[in-house]
């Protein structure tokens, strides 16, 4: 079986990353690590990358005088690799037009709320303040807008009454751990493409269970 060869892009803290590592450990998962990236030299994640013996590349954007010229840089280092698939994981940078046009339908990423709700940033402290009793995470293919290109899969949790911004997060981001390696088999076997800007499925079925908050 070849496994669909798979970048991870961060700038921190790499839980994220740490689940993709433990989930592409198995050997018949359809796909591979190939290569880490981060824009931070200090970046904590990198460890889970240099444990697991996979590559990494620090590509500092601070080192380029565009965004452009950054993410040629990016897009070098992908091809010399061989990529195939990136995955966004607290990847910290907007990336540009045409490096987003050119990896369309191969590159995901992975946002703390259940999209098209609460894009961009202080997203946990905006679902408190909203009032929504439940919130989440989105994997969805990137697109030129920031976190709207059409989602891949969603994990819901509930939000309870005295949440904090950090303890909703610690809930939500256990179900990203979740949920990023379940995205990833998805696209790497195939059943799930971009088609005309639409995320089209083949052979899911969706859980038919209703999560309800708060219960009594
Ligand atoms: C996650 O909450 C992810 O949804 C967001 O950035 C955070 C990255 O966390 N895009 P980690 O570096 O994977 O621990």
């Amino acid at each position: 079986m070849s496994r669909v060869r798979t970048a991870v892009l961060i700038s921190g803290r790499g839980s994220n990353l740490k689940a993709l590592i433990s989930a592409c450990a198995d050997r018949q998962f359809p796909a591979e690590l190939v290569l880490v990236i981060s824009n931070q030299a200090d970046a904590a994640g990198l460890q889970h990358a240099r444990i697991a013996g996979i590559p990494t590349r620090i590509i500092p954007h601070t080192e380029f005088s565009s965004r452009e010229s950054f993410d040629t840089a990016l897009d070098a280092a992908l091809h010399e690799t061989r990529v195939e698939l990136v995955c966004l994981a607290g990847f910290m940078r907007i990336l540009s037009d045409g490096f987003v046009m050119k990896w369309q339908g191969r590159m995901i990423n992975i946002h703390p709320s259940l999209l098209p709700s609460f894009k961009g940033a202080r997203v946990h402290e905006r679902a408190i303040g909203s009032g929504v009793r439940i919130s989440g995470c989105t994997v969805h293919f990137v697109t030129p807008e920031m976190d709207s290109g059409p989602p891949i899969a969603q994990a819901a949790v509930p939000v309870r009454a005295d949440d904090t911004p950090e303890t909703l997060a610690a809930r939500v981001l256990g179900a990203e751990h979740r949920l990023y390696p379940l995205a990833l088999r998805m696209i790497a076997e195939g059943r799930v493409r971009l088609e005309n800007g639409n995320a089209v499925f083949s052979g899911y079925t969706s859980a038919d269970d209703v999560l309800i908050s708060p219960v009594e």
